[in-house]
């Protein structure tokens, strides 16, 4: 583990997560070509901003930048401390970083019931492969290449989706797609107007 996964969750910036139908998430994302420490503070950043969500996976297009990066934890535990305080205590905590990600060897069906913290309100199973590797770099730019199965494969494929501008909603049949591109359109606008 290096240092920004051991201490991301002493400190960090919330950042504000984009939702459909705002253009950065069609948007192709670029390849990360400096490992600065801009990189390091906005993966320290994305990571306390998806615990916080909360969520199991974000994209750096979710948070308005165009870059390929996203962050993962799909074996963290959220405890309400006492119930209906709404406040939780979060353990066993496994954060992942994916600079670059480049998916191979893809093998498989699966069909998960996803969800997305940029599509709010809409939960729907989407066919992904079931095993799947992946080449990626971590903060300071060495090479890394991971096996992935069952949930971590489904979220590392969506989250590399982002990073091709394609939000979940386009993996459905056209009909469904349809329908909550408007429900999801009249959502913000609602939203904006209520402001
Ligand atoms: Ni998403």
């Amino acid at each position: 583990m290096d240092e920004i996964t051991q201490n991301y969750k002493l400190d960090g910036e919330l950042l504000n997560i984009h939702t459909y139908p705002d253009p950065i998430l069609t948007q192709v994302a670029d390849e990360v070509t400096d490992f600065d420490d801009n990189l390091k503070k906005l993966c320290k950043d994305m990571l306390y901003t998806m615990y916080h969500a909360p969520g199991i996976g974000l994209a750096a297009p979710q948070v308005g930048i165009g870059k390929r990066i996203f962050v993962i934890d799909v074996d963290y535990t959220r405890e309400e401390t006492s119930e209906g305080s709404g406040e939780y205590t979060l353990s066993n905590f496994n954060p992942q970083i994916f600079v670059n990600p480049v998916i191979k060897n893809k093998e498989g069906q699966i069909s998960y019931q996803e969800g997305c913290l940029s599509l709010p309100g809409v939960y729907e199973d989407v066919k992904r492969f079931e095993n799947i590797s992946v080449d990626f770099q971590d903060t300071d730019g060495n090479s890394h290449s991971i096996d992935a199965s069952e949930l971590f494969s489904i979220c590392i494929q969506h989250e590399n989706d982002h990073l091709d501008g394609i939000v979940f909603i386009e993996k459905l049949s056209p009909l469904k797609r349809n329908f909550f591109k408007k429900k999801l359109i009249k959502a913000k606008k609602q939203k904006n107007h209520n402001l």
